[in-house]
Order: structure tokens, then sequence, then C-alpha cells
């Protein structure tokens, strides 16, 4: 039996909401510690399905993890597999940073493929790019990256794109190669520098952290630390717009406010009062309907991708018309179709979506093909008339703990069901 989400449209969000760990930067922390061995432990993690999907994907290596509520405890032993092929890896894209940290190491890794959300093309070209200029050779074989190196050395790497999983898996790899490495046109994201401050407790050498250019000098070996997740961006913003939608009052804490600082700014022109707390959450006060803004995802501190369907729901109720340009994840704009089921006056041309503001979306159900999309149809279905059905919940719980539960106490009307759909 499946299970979907009913929400009655027409509530208006109000009160304190907390939001924990990020999702894109615990996953990646829990691959760092592959890096060292003994007991790494990390703090604020949220309770998602990835969270203990990556524990099975470092067990297979050879780990010990255990998850208590908000902390990750990984035991990483002397020796390591250099296989990461289980079943787990196809699961999630976060896997493939086992990649960078098994070949520092072990100076091998045979990594699966990774899974993840369907939302474009997701090659890892710069990945095995950055490696072989490390010294390793890396090839696909029966679907698993097959990397191997006598040793790693320094190198200069330039990536093509700001891409934030090849930063990631370059970084790990470099921290224990002989020698300087610059990482240059580096995604910035803020869970890139949350990687290089646990990375430094480790005893690596990380210069530029949150800049476009990351220079690593190697060192011999890391050690155990114990690092508290940064709070989730990406959360903290869909909070955002769900005040703005809903003409609603929210409160968000556990997110730093500078690293919605656009977000924030772009809602303001959409007509929101907003609050920020010095480094501690923000609070977003929407009186009158949203006014229409445009929209373009870049690599951060552009707009990010993984807003763009918060910022089609907002186009979809605001007054006047909103251009949105999706840079980053051409197929994200999928999304769309399931709006339009939601009576959104929207449509799509190559990589830009115009959407016609409308008073009230009408309710029906709806599909969730990510977790971003889910989590953006949950944001539609609060102002559409009705009850909208929502099917696929699993790709939300991939990202959002307790949303539901949330979302009750701030006022919606919202249950989970169990159920199969009248139709597929
Ligand atoms: C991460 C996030 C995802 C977010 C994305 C962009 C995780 C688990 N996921 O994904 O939520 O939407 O950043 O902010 O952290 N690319 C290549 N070759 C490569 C690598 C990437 O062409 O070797 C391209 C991708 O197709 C994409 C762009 O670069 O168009 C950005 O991808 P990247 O930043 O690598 O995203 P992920 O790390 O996969």
């Amino acid at each position: 039996m499946s299970e979907h989400i009913d929400l009655q449209g027409g509530a208006r969000l109000v009160g304190e909401v907390e939001v924990v760990g990020a999702k894109n930067s615990v996953l990646k922390l829990m691959a760092a510690a592959l890096l060292a061995e003994g007991t790494t432990t990390i703090t604020n993690c949220p309770q998602i399905l990835d969270v203990p999907l990556m524990g099975d994907v470092l067990r297979s290596v050879g780990c010990e993890v255990e998850i208590d509520g908000d902390t990750a405890r990984i035991t990483t032993p002397a020796e390591l597999s250099h296989r990461a092929d289980s079943a787990a890896m196809g699961k999630l894209r976060a896997s493939v940073c086992v990649l960078g940290p098994l070949v520092g190491r072990l100076k091998q890794a045979v990594v699966a493929l990774p899974g993840g959300d369907a939302i474009g093309q997701r090659p890892l070209d710069m990945h095995q790019n950055g490696l072989r200029k490390l010294g390793a050779t890396s090839t696909i074989k029966h679907g698993c990256v097959v990397a191997e190196a006598d040793g790693l050395h320094g190198a200069q790497i330039w990536l093509d794109f700001p891409s934030v999983g090849a930063t990631e898996n370059i970084l790990m790899a470099a921290v224990l190669a002989e020698g300087t490495t610059v990482i240059d046109n580096a995604a910035r994201e803020p869970e890139i520098s949350d990687i290089c401050t646990m990375l430094v407790e480790m005893g690596a050498k990380i210069e530029g952290a949150g800049t476009s250019t990351l220079t690593v000098h190697g060192v011999e070996a890391l050690h155990p630390t114990e690092h508290r997740v940064i709070g989730d961006r990406i959360v903290g913003a869909t909070w955002a717009f769900a005040a703005a939608m809903t003409r609603g009052d929210l409160t968000v804490k556990g997110v730093n406010p500078h690293h919605l600082d656009l977000v924030l700014d772009k809602l303001r022109l959409a007509g929101a009062d907003i609050t920020t707390f010095d480094g501690d959450g923000f609070r977003v006060v929407q009186a009158e309907r949203p006014q229409a803004v445009d929209w373009v995802t870049l690599p951060y501190p552009g707009f990010a991708t993984d807003l763009q369907p918060f910022a089609v729901a907002l186009s979809s109720v605001s007054e006047g018309t909103s251009m949105i340009t999706e840079n980053v994840y051409e197929a994200r704009f999928r999304f769309i179709e399931e709006m339009v089921r939601l009576g959104a006056d929207a449509r799509t041309d190559g990589h830009h979506a115009v959407v016609r503001g409308i008073e009230q979306l009408s309710s029906a159900p709806v599909w969730a093909a990510d977790i971003r999309a889910g989590a953006g149809l949950v944001l539609a279905g609060l102002c559409a008339d009705g009850v909208t059905e929502i099917w696929d919940v699993f790709h939300i719980d991939r990202g959002y703990p307790h949303f539901v539960e949330n979302l009750n106490r701030l006022g919606a009307d919202i249950k989970r069901v169990i159920g199969d759909p009248e139709r597929s």
C-alpha cells in the first residue's frame, strides 16, 4: 500500500519552526569520516531517510555506524574495503562522495554509480577529471567508477562548472595527497564550507573555504572529530516561501539567515516583511497577496536550483507574471506539469518558464517527482481550494523531517493517509 498526503487548502501558517542540520551537508560529512581511523561524531543530523542510507553505505566498506536521534557516530577501522557497491549506493546521490575519501585513503576505489533525484543529467566527468589530475586512473566499469593510483600528488584543477559534488570529492581526495592542490572555480555553497571546517578540525590544511579557489596542502593522516552540521538553508527557505504564499507569519530558527540573503531579498520584493536574527533565523510576515518577481537559478551565492519549485509555486499565486530561468538542472521543470494539474497558468520554453499568477489554485491529485518538487506541491496545495492529494510522499521524507507534523502545528489541515491511488 502506498502513502499519500491529504491537504485542505486555505490555511494561513503562523508560528515558529526549528530547522535541523542540512541534508546536503550531513551526508558528505559522514563520507568524510572515512578519512580518519577512529570514531567521528556528527551532531544536529536531520532525521531523514538518507542519513541511515548513508550509514548503510559506510557499513558496506567496513565502518560501524550508530545513529541515535540527531547524533551519528561513525567508527572507521584501520583497514577499509575499497568497494562501495551495495544496494544503498543507488538510493541517493551523496553516496558518490565516498569516492574521494576512499581514493585519498586507500589509493583505490570501486564505487557504484549513485542514485538520487531525477532532476536531469548528473554526469561525473568533473569528479573523474579531478581525480585524474591528482594522479589516479578513473573509468566506469560495470556500473561503477573504478579509480586507482600509485600515489596522489597535488595539482592545479579548474572545474568547468562549480559542481558541488566534484568539489567535495576532489577536496576529500586532495587532503591526503602529497603536496598542494588548488581547485579553481570551486563550488561556494555553505555546505562546502561546512565540510572544509570539519576537515580542518580533523587536521587538514585548507585555505579559501567559501571562495571559488580552494587551496589544499596535503597531510599524512587525519584524526576523528566531533562536528555539528550547519542548519538546512533549503528547508529554511521552504518555510520562508510557505509564509509568503499563505500570507502567514513564520519565525524560522536553526538556520543562518546569511545563507539565504538573496532569497530573503527577493521575497521582500514580493512584498514580505522580513527580519533576520543575528546568525540564527529570520521571521517572514506576508500581509498582502505576493507580487510577481523573476527568479534565475545559479550556483551559490545565486538562487539555488533546489528552491526553483518554490519559486514556481509562489509565482503561480502572485499578482502579475514571473519568468523563472533554470540554469542547473533542466528536468526540474517537470514539476510544472503537476502545478498545471493544480490550475497554475504556467508553461516552459527551454530553460525558461513563464508563470501568470492566479488568485487561487484548484485541488487535484498530484505526484511528487523528487524531494523539492514534493515540498513544492505541498506549498501549492496550501493555496488551493479543497483537498489536494500528494502521492509518492517518500520523496518528501528524504529531505524534510517531521514536515506534516510541523505544518499541522503551524495551522495547516494536513494528514498522511495509507491507501492506493485511484489512478496512476
Ligand atoms: C548537489 C545537491 C543538489 C543540488 C545541486 C546543485 C547533494 C546531495 N545534492 O548535487 O541538491 O541541486 O548540488 O546545487 O548535495 N555536472 C557535470 N559533471 C560533473 C558534475 C556535475 O556536468 O561531473 C553538472 C550537473 O549535471 C549539473 C551541474 O553540474 O548541471 C551541477 O551539479 P552539482 O553541483 O555537481 O550537483 P550535485 O553535487 O550532484
